[in-house]
């Protein structure tokens, strides 16, 4: 008998959105192979993502990903112990593609179906071992947690007493963050996709003056985003001239970041005190941004975790991940597993 447990590897889907991605997953902590296909230069004359072009452009993608993430396996089958995709939420003929590719394979190949919910999956993003990191150096996040995911469609801040164990705590009652981002970036005239391009123009700008109204909504750890957006509206209507390079809409785009940072770390804050979080956690897309992460690292009581930039943007290394950690607790799926484009982290959330 081996001293060593068995590898479990997964090979991960993930087409919830604009990104046709693949990934192989050991032990859900291992990444052997991470593949994205992003389709953002099609959706950037849009101006956001347009639905059909998406799904059309996943069926393209999905094999020459999936033949790429497989490359170090050599292609052979026997090592891979599990297949797993993203459900939900999501576009609906998007996440078709993954889910039906992963059926087809665990079917072809006789093995587990894992699918799970595209958020859980972006919290899992904390479980992988960072590049240049030994996973003998590696520490798990510890429990109990909160964690913040902030993505394009969602805001959501939970408290994770151990695997799967989730406490919805608050979530954004109109726009999320990353939403905000976007739309606000577009009145700016800052193109698409928004966030990233507000972080670049706000970076070293000193707001000098220009102050964006936060909503506190009392003691709620629910937020809301979509004053900011109409107050970045207003303010740009009153400096018509303003374009994309003026040195106002800079400031404004410093002081639009920095009410969403506020807000969003000052509750994070609050949660992880009152519900003596071990660790506070970052993830979904706008976790990627610097700020955030600054602000949250100086004002939290206890350590944080967020993962890299690639990984905190839709990928399928987190999708691996979390299937790892729920399939552990017998999670499992059948061949009649269909699309939640409306799937909830909290069933009753
Ligand atoms: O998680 P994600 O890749 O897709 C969804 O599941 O929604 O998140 C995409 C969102 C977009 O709204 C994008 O503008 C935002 O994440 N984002 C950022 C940054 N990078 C990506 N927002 C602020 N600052 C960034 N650096
Ligand atoms: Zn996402």
């Amino acid at each position: 008998m081996s001293d060593h447990p068995p590898r479990f590897t997964i090979l991960a889907l993930e087409t919830s959105c604009d990104e046709t991605a693949a990934a192989v997953i050991r032990d859900g902590r291992t990444i052997v192979s991470n593949e994205v296909a992003s389709q953002m230069h099609l959706h950037e004359r849009y101006g956001g993502v347009v639905p059909e072009v998406a799904s059309r452009e996943h069926i393209l993608s999905m094999a020459p990903v999936i033949e790429a993430a497989l490359a170090p396996l050599e292609d052979s089958w026997d090592a891979v112990s599990a297949v797993a995709c993203t459900y939900g939420p999501g576009l609906a003929g998007a996440l078709l593609t993954g889910v039906n590719v992963a059926k087809g394979l665990a079917w072809a190949h006789d093995l587990p179906l894992v699918a799970v919910n595209h958020l859980e999956a972006h919290v899992y993003a904390n479980w992988l071992v960072a590049a240049g990191t030994s996973p003998a150096d590696h520490v798990d996040p510890p429990f109990p947690l909160v964690c913040l995911i902030v993505s394009g469609g969602h805001t959501v801040l939970v408290l994770l007493r151990g695997h799967g164990d989730y406490q919805l705590l608050g979530q954004t009652r109109d726009d999320a963050a990353g939403e905000a981002f976007d739309k606000a970036a577009r009145i700016m005239g800052l193109g698409y996709p928004g966030g990233p391009r507000m972080e670049r123009l706000a970076r070293g700008v000193d707001a000098a003056g220009v102050r964006v109204p936060r909503a506190w909504l009392g003691d709620s750890y629910d937020f809301s985003f979509s004053g900011v957006k109409t107050h970045v509206l207003h303010a740009m209507a009153e400096h018509a001239s303003a374009g994309a390079d003026d040195p106002y809409t800079a400031r404004l785009a410093a002081a639009f970041q920095e009410a969403v940072v506020d807000v969003l770390v000052s509750k994070t804050v609050r949660a992880a005190e009152e519900y003596g979080a071990r660790c506070v956690l970052l993830a979904g897309g706008v976790a990627a941004n610097g700020a955030l992460r600054d602000a949250l690292i100086e004002r939290s009581p206890v350590p944080v975790h967020y993962p890299p930039i690639r990984l905190c943007t839709d990928n399928a290394a987190m999708v691996g991940a979390a299937a790892y950690f729920r399939y552990r607790q017998g999670l499992q799926h059948d061949w009649s597993l269909s699309v939640k484009p409306n799937l909830k982290l909290i069933p009753s959330g």
